[in-house]
């Protein structure tokens, strides 16, 4: 059975006084949580402050990027290593944002991916279509060549130490979310392709679904056969509204 996960990426948002307020919200409610492993990805200056307020919480830490160099000459970016110093157990690979906004290849989003889990960190490996590739019907070409770009740099057996999230850039921030009959088409479309490959894999891997979820979607959404939890973004800065969504894991 694949445990339920729900992270919240907090992108670029929270001071160290919201944070330590959101926290002290999720560590007081996470005992209503039954069944998700929850886990929090704070900017990186503030994941030695949250490490500490997390101390004794079953909340796991992540960081929402990292380098696929293992040192040097790299200024502003960070490596895998560094994450694991402050016990880091997750990171995100492959936003959207990252990809769009950064340049981000999909060789280099497997680089990356392959760095993390090299250090023992499990990445969260982002996949997901744009809007006008949704509307000319290549969601599956998409998301194919990004998961294929990984499944080339480490093996397809590889993706059972990471986690794979789903989140259609259209549904991100937009207010749209995917219906559940959508976004499990395109999650079960996933397992397919790497059960042709592995079916133990397949089996094993945990697909997230993100875009949009909140407390009022996120039940009809993680009851879906193939979607395995949430990675949420704006929803994740209201205490209150991320454990709702973190108790709707089943
Ligand atoms: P929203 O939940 O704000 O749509 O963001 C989703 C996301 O990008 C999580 O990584």
């Amino acid at each position: 059975m694949r445990q339920p996960l729900v992270a919240g990426n907090w992108k670029m948002n929270g001071s160290a006084e919201s944070i330590e307020r959101l926290l002290d919200g999720i560590k007081g409610s996470l005992d209503t949580v039954e069944k998700a492993e929850v886990v929090v990805c704070p900017p990186f200056v503030y994941l030695s402050d949250v490490r500490r307020q997390l101390t004794g919480s079953s909340v796991a830490l992540g960081a929402q990027n990292v380098s696929e160099h293992p040192s040097g000459a790299y200024t502003g970016e960070i490596a895998a290593s560094m994450l694991l110093d402050f016990q880091c157990r997750y990171v995100i690979v492959g936003h959207s944002e990252r990809r769009s906004l950064f340049g981000e290849s999909d060789s280099q989003v497997a680089a990356k991916f392959a760095a993390a889990r090299a250090a023992g960190i499990r990445p969260i490996l982002c996949v997901g279509e744009v809007l006008e590739e949704r509307e000319q019907g290549i969601t599956e070409k998409v998301v194919v060549r990004q998961l294929d770009a990984v499944i080339e740099e480490v093996g397809v057996e590889a993706l059972a130490d990471g986690v794979i999230a789903y989140e259609p850039v259209w549904a991100i921030g937009t207010g749209k979310t995917a219906s559940p009959e959508q976004a499990q088409e395109v999650h079960a479309f996933i397992r397919g392709r790497i059960a042709e490959r592995s079916a133990d894999t397949a089996g094993q891997v945990r697909i997230l679904y993100g875009g949009s979820v909140k407390a009022a979607n996120a039940e009809a959404l993680f009851a879906m056969p193939d979607i395995d939890g949430g990675l949420i973004g704006g929803a994740s800065l209201d205490a209150e509204e991320f454990i709702s969504i973190c108790r709707a894991a089943v």
